[in-house]
Parts: structure tokens; C-alpha cells; sequence
């Protein structure tokens, strides 16, 4: 039982969860990693819905928080200020749970660019702040406080300055895989671990390598709290509903599932899920599978876009099955998009307009229509990041 004596968890108090499971969803050979992870509930009074997402509190590194203590040639225990009176810490701490250690501020490089005792570095410091904003921009958001550092040998490296400089580090948020139907006490996950390397140094994203390699099951804490959204199931559980998530956007259609088939929804359920190999990146293939044999979900298209030779996208498989999804929309289904942003909801977007001409015989404008009118009926959403 919760206490009720407590404030509930939130954003501004989240819930130390411990994490029950972190698997790996991804066959061996494959390029990506993605990671099944499941967040203990229990005791915290937390209750979410299917469309919700979870936000993550993660913490930087701790190799680079030493690495910055020996460069700062500090202790770590010297209490320094947080930014926006957000309190007094010992440097550690603040380095570790409460700045953004990537991509350095303007801000930050303005202050410490004041005391280069350089030339060659007050030059280049110069050449770089009078860059336009948009160059500079990308500038620093490759680089991470360890790479100005290298990149600035003489400048003060005050790291009470660097501190107050420095951009909070924000929660992440992550599409909740489960359905509290089925795990009222769990939260799911379907995190893909982002790792790559550039200007010579190997990086993780902060939240997802938090996930993957720094919290210790059952024991280690994540701190977390529920963000509501506005994407959900439909209210009739009659209605038919049409799900598009490739990679991790298929995170929340498992949850729509699992609660599909916990409630019983009469309403028919079709998947267009996507990623680069059959084989090895199929998430949740057995679960899938066995939905689509039971007849939970009607329609199962995947399109694997690194099988062959061309490439075949979600939108492709759409294009594909473009009358009966057409008579799925016309019988009032709901349709659903989650995943990236930057390519493949633009891309589905685009494919849900065509369809409305090819199928609908209906010209640009109309076919603009007719998905703005889905949009304000709340029978096409989008969830995407
Ligand atoms: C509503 C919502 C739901 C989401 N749901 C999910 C989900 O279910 N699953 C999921 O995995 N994510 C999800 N995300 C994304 C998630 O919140 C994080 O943004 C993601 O995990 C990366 O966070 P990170 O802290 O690991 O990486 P960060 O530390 O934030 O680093 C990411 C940054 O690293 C850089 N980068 C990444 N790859 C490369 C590369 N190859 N080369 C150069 N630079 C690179 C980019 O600048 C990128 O912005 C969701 C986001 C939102 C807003
Ligand atoms: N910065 C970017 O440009 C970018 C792009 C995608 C994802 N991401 C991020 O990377 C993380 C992991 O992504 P993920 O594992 O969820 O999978 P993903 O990278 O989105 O890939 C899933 C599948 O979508 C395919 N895809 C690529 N472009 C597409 C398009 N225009 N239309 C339809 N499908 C397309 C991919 O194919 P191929 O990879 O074979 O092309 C892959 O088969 C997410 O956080 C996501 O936001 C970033």
C-alpha cells in the first residue's frame, strides 16, 4: 500500500522504481540494440494508462564525471550552486545527476572563453561565439564538456562556474510497452541504446546506456514518474484500429494489445511494424506472432527494410494494402503512428494522404481534408519522437 501520508510521485518527485528485467531484444548479428526493460511499480501509488509514457531521471557516466574531477583536479565532495537556485550539491552530485555533461551552452562557452589565457585559444574562442547562432549550434552539439576542455587547454576550468553554466539534465521520456490491465504493478519498456562514435571518442546517449548498463537489477534505482498523454485507444472498443511502429515505435502497441485483448475489445487490430532484418530485429516477434495466430490482431505486415537489396518501408506495406486499409478508415478506424519523427512519420503522413486519392478518388486538397478531420475526431494520432 501506498503511503498516503506522502506527497504522490511526480516529475518534481519521482519514484526511486528498482528494474526487474533487461533484455535484449535483438538477435545476435544484429546492428541495433534494443532493450526490453521492465520498472517495478509496486509501493509507489503510480498508475498510468496504455498511451502513456514514462519519464526516466538517468545519470551521466560515472568514468566521465571521474575523468572531469581529474581535469578540474578536484575532490568532487567541494559543494558547488545549481543553476536556477535549484539548490547546493557536492561537485559530484552536480555533475553526476544534475547538469547536461553534452553539448555545451553558448552560455557555458561564453564564461569560460572570458578567462582563456591564450591567445590561440581566446582567438578561436572569438571566432567560434561570433559564428551564426545556427553553426555554432550544431558546433556544440556534437561536442561534450570533456571535448571543449580538450579543445580549450588554457582556459579557467572553474568547475563551480561550469556548474552554473551548465543546462539541467532533463528526464527522457519512453512510450510505456505495457498494459496495466496485465501489469498494473510493471511498466514496460522498449529502449533502443544509442552508442555511436565521433571526433575520435566513443559516446552513449545518457537515459537509454543508463538503462542498458548502469542500473543494477533489483537493487539499483531509476528514478521515474508517469507523463500522461493524449494518445490512447479509442472509447468504443468496437472500433477497428490501424497501428504503424517500426523499431521502438512499437512500443506502445503492445500495450494497446495486451489491453486489447484484456478487455476483449470486439474491434479488429492491424500492425504494420518495420525494421532491418526479419531474423534478428523483429521485437516482441513470439508475442506478435501469437496475436496475429489467435486472431487478436487480424493483419500482420512487417516490412524489413534490409532483407533485399531495395529498401521497403511501413509505408510501402500501406501502399501495398492500400484498398482494405482505405475500407478500414472508410468503416471509421482509428490510425495510429509512433516512432521517428524525422523521417518515417513525415513518410506514413504522406502515404495516409495518398490514400485518400488513390482510394478515395479524392483530389490533394480534399485528401488534406479528409486527414485533418481524422486528426480532430482523434482517429489519427501520432506519438512521435
Ligand atoms: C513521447 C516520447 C516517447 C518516446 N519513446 C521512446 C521509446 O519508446 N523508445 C525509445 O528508445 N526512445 C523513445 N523516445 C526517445 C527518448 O526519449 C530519448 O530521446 C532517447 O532514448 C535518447 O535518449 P538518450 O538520453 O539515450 O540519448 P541522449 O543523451 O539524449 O543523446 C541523443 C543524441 O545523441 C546524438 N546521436 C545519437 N545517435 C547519433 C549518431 N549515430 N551520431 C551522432 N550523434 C548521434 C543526437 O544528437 C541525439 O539527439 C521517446 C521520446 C518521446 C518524446
Ligand atoms: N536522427 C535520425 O535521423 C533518426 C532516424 C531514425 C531513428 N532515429 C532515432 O533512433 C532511435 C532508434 O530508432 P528505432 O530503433 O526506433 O528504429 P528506426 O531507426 O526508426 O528504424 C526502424 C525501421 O524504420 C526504417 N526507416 C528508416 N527510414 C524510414 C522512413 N523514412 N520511413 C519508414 N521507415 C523508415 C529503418 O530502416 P533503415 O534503417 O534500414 O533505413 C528500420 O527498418 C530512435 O530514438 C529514433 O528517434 C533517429
Amino acid at each position: 500500500m501506498p503511503d498516503l501520508t506522502l506527497p504522490p510521485y511526480s516529475k518534481n518527485n519521482p519514484f526511486p522504481a528498482h528494474m526487474l528485467e533487461n533484455r535484449l531484444l535483438n538477435g545476435a548479428g544484429s546492428a541495433k540494440e534494443t532493450r526490453h526493460h521492465v520498472i517495478d511499480l509496486r509501493c509507489s501509488g503510480l498508475s498510468y494508462s496504455v498511451g502513456d509514457s514514462l519519464g526516466v531521471f538517468a545519470s551521466n557516466r560515472p568514468t566521465e564525471v571521474a575523468e572531469l574531477l581529474e581535469k578540474f583536479c578536484a575532490a568532487g565532495t567541494e559543494m558547488v550552486e545549481l543553476p536556477r537556485g535549484a539548490g547546493r550539491v557536492s561537485l559530484y552530485e552536480a555533475l553526476l545527476s544534475h547538469i547536461s555533461l553534452a553539448a555545451p551552452s553558448k552560455k557555458l562557452l561564453t564564461a569560460v572563453a572570458a578567462g582563456a589565457s591564450s591567445a590561440g585559444d581566446r582567438l578561436e574562442a572569438e571566432r567560434l561565439l561570433g559564428l551564426d547562432a545556427p553553426v555554432l549550434r550544431e558546433w556544440l552539439e556534437v561536442r561534450h564538456l570533456l571535448d571543449l576542455m580538450d579543445a580549450f587547454p588554457s582556459m579557467v576550468w572553474d568547475p563551480a562556474l561550469i556548474v552554473a553554466e551548465s543546462r539541467k539534465l532533463v528526464p527522457r521520456l519512453y512510450s510505456i510497452a505495457s498494459s496495466p490491465r496485465m501489469y498494473p504493478d510493471q511498466v514496460h519498456l522498449t529502449v533502443a541504446v544509442v552508442r555511436f562514435e565521433s571526433l575520435g571518442r566513443e559516446r552513449v546517449g545518457v537515459c537509454s546506456s543508463f538503462l542498458a548498463d548502469r542500473v543494477a537489477l533489483e537493487t539499483g534505482t531509476v528514478p521515474v514518474f508517469v507523463a500522461p498523454s493524449h494518445f490512447g485507444l479509442p472509447e468504443d472498443p468496437a472500433a477497428d484500429v490501424i497501428m504503424v511502429g517500426p523499431g521502438t515505435g512499437v512500443a506502445p502497441f503492445r500495450a494497446f494489445l495486451q489491453e486489447r485483448v484484456a478487455t476483449g475489445a470486439p474491434g479488429r487490430n492491424w500492425l504494420f511494424f518495420g525494421d532491418q532484418h526479419e531474423a534478428t530485429d523483429f521485437l516482441y516477434a513470439e508475442e506478435f506472432r501469437e496475436w496475429a495466430a489467435k486472431g487478436a490482431l487480424a493483419r500482420l505486415d512487417c516490412a524489413w527494410s534490409r532483407d533485399q537489396k531495395h529498401k521497403i518501408y511501413v509505408q510501402d506495406k500501406i501502399r501495398e494494402n492500400a484498398a482494405e486499409l482505405y475500407a478500414w478508415l472508410m468503416a471509421g478506424a482509428y490510425f495510429y503512428v509512433c516512432g521517428d519523427a524525422k523521417r518515417m512519420a513525415k513518410d506514413v503522413d504522406q502515404a495516409l494522404h495518398d490514400l485518400f486519392s488513390t482510394e478515395g478518388g479524392l483530389s490533394a486538397e480534399e485528401a488534406a481534408a479528409a486527414v485533418k478531420r481524422m486528426k480532430k475526431e482523434g482517429r489519427y494520432q501520432r506519438d512521435v519522437y
